[in-house]
C-alpha cells in the first residue's frame, strides 16, 4: 500500500463544512483520512504500491505479463493509469488496462487476473486498486466530503504450486439500473467539460447515501455467502473478513448478517475513510505486514460501489 502523508481529521473538516466529529464518528466510524497534496496524483501512490507488492512477492517487474489498475480517479482520463504502472515496473510490452468498477474494482481485478492465470495466458499479474477521491469530491457537500480518502494498494497474482492455495473462488455482480445512486455525471461524453458543467457542479461525486447504505448491507452479505458457497465454505470457516471500508455501521451489519467468527473482521475505516478501490488492498496489506494472516487461512474480501457493483473473493493464503 501507499498513502499520502497528510492526515485530515474530523476536527479539520469541522472548519470546512457544517459537521461535527461526533456526527462523522457515530454515522460512519471515520476519525481521519489521508489526503493527497495538490501536486500529487494517483500514480504517485499506485507506482510505489506496485513496487512494494513486487518486492514482497520477490517478482521482477520485467516478469510481469499483465497489469490491471482499478480506479475511477486516474491521473488522466486516458491513457490508462495501468500503462504508467507497466512502464514504471518495466513490464515491457505487457498488456495493461484500467478497470472501472468503483469501490468494487480491486476485487473485479483480482478475479480477472486469476482468470488469466487459470487460462494459462499470464504468469505474473499486478493488480492495483487506487483512488484520489478527495480530488473529485465536492468540498462544500458535507454529505460526501467527510467520507472519502486517498491511497493505493497492490497485489501480485501468480499460479500457486498447490491446488488448495490462492484465489479459490469469487462472485461478481452489477446492477446498472441503479447507476445514479453514486456517480460523477460530468466530464464524460454526456456532459463534456464546459464552464456550464462545472458551474452546475457535475464534475463532483454525488451520492444518495441512505439508499446506497441499505443496498450495500444486503448485497455484501449475499455476495459473500455466494463466493464462500462456491468454494464449499461457510461464513464460520472464514479466518479474516476484509470488507470494503465505507462505513463502520455497514461493516458491523454485514458481519452480523453473515455471522463470520468473532474477531475475524478487519476494520481500518477509522484511519483512512472510504478509499474506494484502494480500501480492500490497503486493509489486506496492513493485516499481512502485521503478520496476522497465517498460511492456509481463509480470507474473504468483499466490496460494494458505484455501478452498482458488488463482489467477493475467497483466498486461501
Ligand atoms: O463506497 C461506495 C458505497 N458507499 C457507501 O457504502 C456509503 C453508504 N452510505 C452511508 O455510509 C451513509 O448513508 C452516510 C454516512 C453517507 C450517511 O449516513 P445516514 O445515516 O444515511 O444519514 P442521512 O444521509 O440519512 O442523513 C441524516 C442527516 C441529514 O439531516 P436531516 O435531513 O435528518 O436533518 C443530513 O443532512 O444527517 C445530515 N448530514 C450531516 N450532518 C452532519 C449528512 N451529512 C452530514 C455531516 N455532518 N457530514
Amino acid at each position: 500500500m501507499a498513502v499520502p502523508e497528510r492526515v485530515v481529521t474530523n476536527a479539520d473538516l469541522e472548519k470546512l463544512v457544517d459537521t461535527t466529529d461526533e456526527w462523522i464518528v457515530t454515522r460512519t466510524g471515520i476519525r481521519e483520512r489521508r489526503m493527497a497534496a495538490p501536486d500529487e496524483a494517483l500514480t504517485d501512490f499506485a507506482l510505489p504500491a506496485a513496487d512494494r507488492a513486487l518486492e514482497m512477492a520477490g517478482v521482477a517487474g520485467t516478469d510481469v505479463d499483465l497489469v490491471i489498475c482499478a480506479t475511477v480517479s486516474p491521473d488522466r482520463i486516458f491513457p490508462a493509469t495501468s500503462c504508467a504502472v507497466q512502464d514504471h515496473i518495466g513490464a515491457l510490452d505487457a498488456p495493461a488496462f484500467d478497470l472501472s468498477a468503483a469501490c468494487t474494482g480491486f476485487i473485479y481485478g483480482v478475479a480477472l487476473g486469476a482468470q488469466f492465470i487459470e487460462a494459462g495466458r499470464a504468469r505474473n499479474v499486478v493488480v492495483v486498486g487506487g483512488e484520489m477521491l478527495t480530488k473529485i469530491v465536492d468540498w462544500t457537500d458535507r454529505a460526501t466530503c467527510v467520507l472519502f480518502g486517498d491511497g493505493a494498494g497492490a497485489v501480485v497474482l501468480q499460479a500457486a504450486a498447490e491446488d488448495d492455495r490462492g484465489v479459490m473462488g469469487y462472485a461478481l455482480h452489477a446492477d446498472g439500473s441503479l447507476g445514479d445512486l453514486i456517480e460523477r455525471p460530468g466530464g464524460g461524453s454526456r456532459a463534456p467539460i464546459s464552464h456550464e458543467m462545472i458551474d452546475a457542479g457535475q464534475h463532483h461525486i454525488t451520492m444518495r447515501g441512505n439508499e446506497t447504505f441499505k443496498k450495500a448491507v444486503r448485497r455484501l452479505a449475499e455476495v459473500s455467502e455466494e463466493a464462500l458457497a462456491g468454494c464449499g465454505l461457510e461464513p464460520l470457516d472464514v479466518d479474516w473478513f476484509i470488507p470494503h471500508q465505507a462505513n463502520r455501521r455497514i461493516i458491523d451489519a454485514v458481519g452480523q448478517r453473515l455471522a463470520v467468527p468473532e474477531g475475524s473482521t478487519y476494520v481500518n475505516v477509522d484511519r483512512y475513510g472510504n478509499t474506494s478501490a484502494a480500501s480492500v488492498p490497503i486493509a489486506l496489506d496492513e493485516l499481512n505486514r502485521a503478520g496476522r494472516i497465517q498460511p492456509g487461512q481463509t480470507v474473504l474480501m468483499t466490496a460494494f460501489g458505484s455501478g452498482l457493483t458488488w463482489a467477493s473473493a475467497v483466498v486461501k493464503w
